[in-house]
Formats: structure tokens, sequence, C-alpha cells
């Protein structure tokens, strides 16, 4: 039975090739629209019902001289679901989180305290202020999630980066224009997950790791036993990584660091053939390839898991997507997760992932941090 079909109504995307065959596995692609993007986009996508029936029809339309990929409409069941799941961190490593409160949070980064806005700590602090003016480092400025702002050391002036280690991995901690220190902590709770999938396979998992940024996750992997594909449109956090990868002692490790627009990047892979057994994927609101490629999430998600669903491996072990900082319920990824993963079984797991308070011990609970929505989809 054919299970798929180019999505009419979806926001193709420019540039890409149109897929010509569909899943091999499961039927062949059917028709695409053969109007022009624009025109398409005013088109809320419609689901064909009886796509056995489907007759074929024309390749996927084009832009200029391009084809453009547009999205497929899936058949067959919705996976399975499991929400909401509150996927906690506690801290790991060199990492906890101290307290929260009055719109701040207070973290411990290795040897340094450190404290950034937090929009979402509505409530009062619970240690006293003498802790929390104790900090090492201070970032004020826009309280945006990537609001630009600028780092104080009220003890003594500290050096952009320093060393941090989790799950067995050791990567710089930095100061960033962007409030950011070189990682986010909470996805740990992905990468412990990650971890024991690749350790416990009987046979090297390849991994792609999309909008990886400072290369934490890629080097979780690689560490595991993965073989790996980390890709990010910006040079500096690809250098970045290539820092961290050395600071793990994991040189000779199977990375391959793409320095890409990732949209661009997994449709190559897809006319490639390319298969991936993990594939995480983290993108932000707004983003720009290395050639000025827009990322729009609102408008390219639905196209991006489109494409990643097709580069998952016959015996694929997960698809892990993360959001931050957008208007929108888990809900929104989660039932785009489960239409795009129509027909292939297994189950979609959706929530957030949020940061226990753990006190200046790391040992004691206090509140609970929401940081970002997940969506997930594992075959069992
Ligand atoms: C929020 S960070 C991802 C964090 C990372 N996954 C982690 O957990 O440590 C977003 C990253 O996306 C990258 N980025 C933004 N637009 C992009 C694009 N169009 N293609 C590829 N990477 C992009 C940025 O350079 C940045 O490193």
């Amino acid at each position: 039975m054919k299970n798929k079909e180019r999505r009419p109504g979806a926001k193709p995307f420019p540039g890409a090739k149109a897929k010509a065959g569909g899943d091999k596995r499961q039927g062949s692609a059917k028709p695409a629209s053969a109007k022009r993007p624009d025109e398409r986009q005013n088109h809320a996508p419609r689901r064909q019902p009886d796509l056995a029936k489907a007759k074929p029809q024309p390749q996927a339309a084009e832009t200029g001289s391009e084809p453009a990929r547009v999205l497929t409409v899936r058949s067959g069941d919705r996976p399975a679901e499991r929400v909401p799941l509150i996927l906690e961190s506690t801290g790991a490593g060199d990492f906890h989180l101290i307290d929260s409160g009055e719109g701040q949070k207070l973290e411990q980064y290795g040897p340094y305290r450190i404290v950034r806005p937090e929009a979402q700590a509505l409530w009062p602090r619970s240690l006293p202020a003498h802790v929390w003016e104790k900090a090492d480092a201070v970032f004020t400025g826009d309280t945006d999630e990537d609001g630009m702002g600028r780092w104080r050391f009220p003890r003594e002036a500290l050096g952009e980066t320093w060393p941090l280690a989790l799950l067995g991995v050791d990567f710089h901690g930095r100061f960033t224009a962007f409030r950011h220190v070189g990682v986010f902590p909470e996805q740990i709770a992905h990468w412990t997950w990650m971890k024991e999938r690749i350790e416990e396979a009987k046979r090297p998992l390849k991994v792609l790791n999309l909008f990886g940024y400072t290369g934490v996750a890629s080097l979780v992997a690689a560490a595991a036993g993965a073989e790996v594909t980390h890709v990010d449109a910006s040079k500096k956090a690809i250098g970045w990584a290539r820092e961290n990868q050395s600071l793990s002692r994991l040189d000779k490790a199977p990375i391959r660091w793409i320095c890409e627009d990732a949209m661009k990047f997994i449709l190559r892979e897809e006319r490639r053939g390319h298969r991936y057994d993990i594939i995480l994927t983290d993108p932000p609101k707004f983003g720009r390839g290395p050639n000025g490629e827009v990322w729009q999430l609102f408008d390219h998600l639905p196209l991006m898991l489109d494409v990643c669903r097709e580069l998952l491996a016959p015996k694929a072990v997960g698809l892990v997507l993360t959001a931050y900082s957008i208007r929108a319920s888990f809900y929104s990824i989660h039932e785009l997760m489960r239409e795009t993963m129509r027909g292939k079984g297994g189950l979609v797991e959706a929530g957030e992932l949020v940061i226990r308070e753990a006190g200046l011990d790391g040992r004691t609970p206090g509140r609970a941090l929401s940081t970002s929505l997940f969506s997930r989809w594992v075959p069992k």
C-alpha cells in the first residue's frame, strides 16, 4: 500500500530537489502540486484519504530552474503516544542549578557560580541574597532567550573559557555574547538516553546531530561508540566543537564536522540515500545558514521532520526534536511528529525538559524549571 505523497499546501524549500521516489519499503511517492510554491502556501495541507487508489501524478513543482522538495502526506496509523513526559535533570558532572527566582537563575558550572536571566522563574528565590551576590559571573542585558548583553565578573576578571565535564566528555564552558555558556545542560536527559541506546546496540550506530552548536551531544555519542555527523551553520561553533573534541581526547573518533545549513544538508543526504540510526535536531526559532539561508522554525520544521523521517535507517532507534523559546505547546511538536511518523509504528513521547534546583550542595531538590519542549519518536 502506498503510504505517502507530497503535501501540496506545505511550504516548499527552494533549491531542494524533489524526491523522485517514495519509501521503497512502503510504497512509492505520490505527486506534488504543479502550482508555484507561493501559491501553495495559501492552502492548508490536505490529507489524501485513500492513497492506495491514488493515480501517479507529475513530479514536484519547480521553483525557477530548481525543483522544490515539498512535504509528504503520510498515511497509516499514527504511532502510539506517551504524553506528557517530563524529562527532569538534576544536573550531571560539573553542572547543577543552585537556585532560581525573581526572573533569574543561579547555576554551578564547574568552579563558577553564574547568574543569568530566566523569564520562567516567577517565584521568590530560596537562597539568601548574600549567596547570589557571591556569584562569579552575572549576565545582564536582554532577557530574551537569544538577546544580546554583557557579562559582569563581580569577584575577579575571568577568561572567556573554562574546563567542564559532563557524561564523560570534556569541553569548554564559554561566556558568549548571547548569555549562553557553551552547553545546554537540560539536554543531559536526551544525551543520557542516546548514550544508553548507543552502548546497548551491538553495532556502531550512526548519529546525525543537527544544529549541533559546541558539539557536546556529538562527543557524548562518539565516546559511546557512534559514528557521528555534526551539522551547524556557524564556523565559530564548529571551531569550538573541534576544540572540545581535542579536550575530550576524541581526536580519532569518527565525527564529521559539517558547516552548512541544516536543511540543505539533510536534503542532500536524502537524495544520496544516506541513513542514520539516531537523529537529534535542536533548531532555534530563527537562524541563518552560512550562505544566508533563512531558518524559520514555524515555516520549516514540518519539512525538516519529513526529511528526517526519510533519513532514518530501517533499524533506527530514535528521532529527537527539542524546541526552545517558541510560543507553542509541546502538543504542537508532538502531533507534528505523530503525523510525520504515520505508518512507521513505534511511540512518540513528548513533553518538557526541566531542570530541578539542587541547592548549594547539588543534592537538595527544589523547584522545577522548564527549559524547552521536546518530542521523540522511538521504534518501540
Ligand atoms: C540552540 S543552539 C543548539 C544547541 C545544541 N544542540 C546543544 O544542545 O548544545 C542552535 C545552533 O543552531 C545553529 N544554526 C542556526 N541556524 C542554522 C542553520 N540554518 N543551519 C544549521 N545550523 C544553524 C547555530 O549556529 C547554533 O549553534
